[in-house]
């Protein structure tokens, strides 16, 4: 057996997966979240280690394998979160994580410090969820605390530094930071120069599917895991979910509809050119990059609809009959930007819309038009994907998403692709699993490995009329943002 380490937000998600990837049981701890100020989010990095020691824990109680039958373990971290570590190791403050937006000042002082190195050499603008912007802001706002601070990790590494004693980052984690070079695989020295980053306070680059070490006694005891337990360093949570899904050669791209959504397309080296319009990070497969476009309010649109004009029904209630309804919801368009909207706008101050209402439209043509104008704003990565020349003609789509057939159906309309949804879908901590499978020997590589784990089910192709007929909304859908801009700037 192998465990995959899905360290996410609002919990730690571990699985242990057999050499079949069929997963044998799953254990899950949830931590707090502490929003202090407006716009802060932060975290325990202490919470992370308690819940993945007792989730650990559970997992092997519930499963009833011996430990020394789980040969490896591998980890998928939420992305960019800023861990300060003092000389002996120990966090100086809480974390900072990837959905606080404190930052607005330092990611203007990046831009003009950085010019045309910030997209050439990150490959990414600068956001204030990534890391770079949060260290600035820790050395102007805390001073006692930076000076404190010898180096810095992210949230799965310090999870990993304290079952193993450790320190590493792997290289899909990493290209989050914005102080990677991330064609070149190494800490830029000119972005660390630019800002009086040491060298020294970077830790040690290794790829995700590196083997760091084993567990500590300490950990080995805690968990009750034996200590022989290989680590592997594992990978960032949408580097994983790319994994997991089998996102692993050129021509695949992923939809994922969870509380925010995610197109990501597989890309085998460095040479595309998206201007920073969208992500561009390393793969959890080695040598590998993908490039990925954020809709902040995807399937978190949904459910701000149903609390809101559906409280108390389930999803299939709320639902029922809209497969009735045509597609374009009888004229009815929605614009999913009710927390504002990463991909291509990146403008956190932009709002939602209702518009085209008719006399005539029930609730089941607003949940219709809420879906769709989700699944617009997907398809806006989509589209900037193809202007750069890339072919997307396969999309495998998992998350809340996934799930009801009608969703996937307009995916494939919306998209104009073939959507493909998977069998017993796991998410990023799949993916951790079989860096580990692939670590331990049980496969030569990843591509090997996903042929045996990750299994499609049916595909939904587009249908060619209705398919124009989104073409044809979509092209009002693209004309929302500019039209609606002023109401809330
Ligand atoms: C990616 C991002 C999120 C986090 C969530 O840029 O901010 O997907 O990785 O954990």
């Amino acid at each position: 057996y192998v465990i995959g380490i899905d360290l996410g937000t609002s919990a730690v998600k571990t699985l242990l997966v057999g050499r079949d990837g069929a997963v044998h049981a799953e254990a899950t701890r949830e931590y707090p979240l502490h929003h202090d100020k407006a716009g802060w989010s932060e975290q325990e990095p202490e919470d992370w280690v308690a819940g993945t020691i007792g989730a650990l824990g559970d997992l092997i109680a519930s499963s009833g394998v011996a430990p020394a039958d789980i040969e490896g373990l591998s980890f998928s971290g939420q992305m960019h979160g800023l861990v300060l570590l003092d000389e002996r190791n120990k966090p100086v403050r809480r974390a900072i994580l990837w959905n606080d937006t404190r930052t607005t000042e330092q990611c203007r002082e990046i831009e003009r410090t950085l010019g045309d190195a910030l997209l050439n050499v990150t490959r990414n603008p600068a956001l204030e969820g990534f890391t770079l912007p949060k260290i600035l802001w820790v050395k102007r706002q805390e001073p006692e605390a930076y000076a404190q601070a010898s180096r810095f990790v992210l949230p799965k590494d310090y999870v990993r530094l304290r079952l193993t004693g450790e320190l590493h980052m792997d290289l899909s984690d990493a290209a989050g930071t914005l102080m990677l070079d991330v064609a070149r695989r190494g800490w830029s020295t000119e972005v660390l120069e630019a800002f009086g980053i040491p060298h020294a306070f970077c830790p040690p680059l290794v790829e995700a599917g590196a083997c760091v070490g084993t567990l500590s006694a300490d950990a080995a005891l805690s968990t009750g895991l034996a200590q022989s337990t290989k680590v592997f360093a594992g990978g960032a949570d949408n580097a994983c979910g790319a994994i997991g899904a089998g996102i692993l050669s050129p021509g695949l791209t992923l939809c994922s509809i969870g509380t925010s959504g995610v197109v990501l397309t597989y890309e085998q080296d460095a040479s595309a050119d998206y201007r920073g319009k969208v992500h561009f990070f390393n793969h959890g497969k080695e040598n590998a990059f993908y490039a990925m476009g954020v809709t902040l309010a995807a399937g978190y649109s949904l459910s701000w609809f149903r609390n809101t004009f559906a409280k108390g029904e389930s999803y299939d209630a709320m639902l029922a009959g809209v497969d009735g309804i045509p597609a374009g919801s009888n004229g009815l368009l929605f614009s999913p930007y009710i927390v504002g909207e990463r991909t291509p706008h990146a403008d956190a101050q932009i709002r939602g819309s209702f518009i085209g209402i008719d006399g005539s439209h029930t609730r089941g043509h607003f949940a219709r038009a809420v879906m769709e104008g989700i699944t617009f704003s997907l398809n806006e990565s989509i589209e900037l994907f193809r202007a750069a020349g890339k072919t997307v003609d396969k999309i495998v789509s998992i998350g809340g998403g996934a799930k009801n057939p009608l969703w996937l159906q307009m995916q494939a309309d919306i998209f104009k692709a073939d959507v493909v949804a998977l069998e017993n879908e796991q998410g990023p901590g799949l993916g951790a699993a079989m860096l580990a499978a692939v670590g331990c020997g049980w496969f030569p590589t990843l591509d090997a490995c996903g042929e045996v784990f990750v299994k499609h089910n049916r595909v939904y192709r587009p249908d060619e009329k209705t398919s124009s007929r989104y073409a044809e909304l979509f092209g009002v859908y693209r004309q929302v943002y500019g039209q609606t801009a002023g109401i809330n700037h």
